[in-house]
């Protein structure tokens, strides 16, 4: 059982994985990690995250331990990312541990932006989740603010702007929902009615309670 799950940042889909995955059993695999991974990668060895020659030496040396860098986490990264995965091929060095992570165990879950158009387009059920701008801008402020970190709420939505225009204007893979996905809006839901409305649908999807 593959569910695919894609969606902009901050929409409420690693949250949403996580809690599908658990719920049915599944692996889940945030592939926005390999991309921030990688971002990190160029950052860190002094290149420049729009240049594919350094983009793709970063994306085939990315390891699955490296997902759990909290360093990846940072805006800085984020940005990096978003410039990395517009390169066709990084996303063609990354597209093998996400296909052979699709196909390992029991099935699994994959979060991303082109998981239900591009990785898995034979996806038992996908979700695209989304919310306002403003909303996802809102909750990503808060977590920094949680975190103690001196977040500036304008600031938060220009970048998250700028990532969206990125990630959807980009020609390889841009961010739109699959014809036959389910658009499930989190604006003015929390995370247990979003985990609901998701979970009803892929339950009528597969026939799995
Ligand atoms: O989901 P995230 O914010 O961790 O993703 C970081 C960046 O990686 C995002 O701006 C776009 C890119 N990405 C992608 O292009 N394709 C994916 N499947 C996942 C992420």
């Amino acid at each position: 059982m593959i569910i695919a799950i894609d969606g902009p940042a901050a929409s409420g889909k690693g949250t949403l994985g996580r809690r599908l995955a658990a719920h049915f059993g599944l692996g889940h695999l945030d592939t926005g990690a390999l991309y921030r991974a990688t971002g990190l990668r160029v950052l860190r060895a002094g290149g420049d995250p729009s240049d594919p020659a350094d983009a793709v030496t970063a994306a085939e040396a990315v390891r699955p331990e490296d997902a759990a860098d909290p360093a990846l986490r940072t805006d800085e990264v984020a940005q990096a990312a978003s410039k990395v995965a517009a390169i066709p091929a990084v996303r063609a060095a990354l597209l093998d541990f996400q296909r052979r992570f699709a196909a390992t165990g029991p099935g699994a879950v994959l979060d991303g932006r082109d998981i239900g158009t591009v990785v898995c387009p034979d996806a038992d059920a996908k979700l695209f989740v989304t919310a306002s701008v403003e909303a996802r801008a809102t909750r990503r402020f808060r977590e920094l603010r949680e975190r103690g970190e001196d977040a500036i709420y304008d600031a938060v939505l220009r970048d998250m702007e700028q990532r969206d225009a990125r990630d959807s204007g980009r020609t390889v893979a841009p961010l739109t929902p699959a014809e036959d996905a389910f658009v499930l809006d989190t604006s003015h839901l929390n995370a247990d009615q979003a985990f609901e409305a998701a979970l009803s649908f892929v339950s009528g999807r597969s026939g799995r309670p």
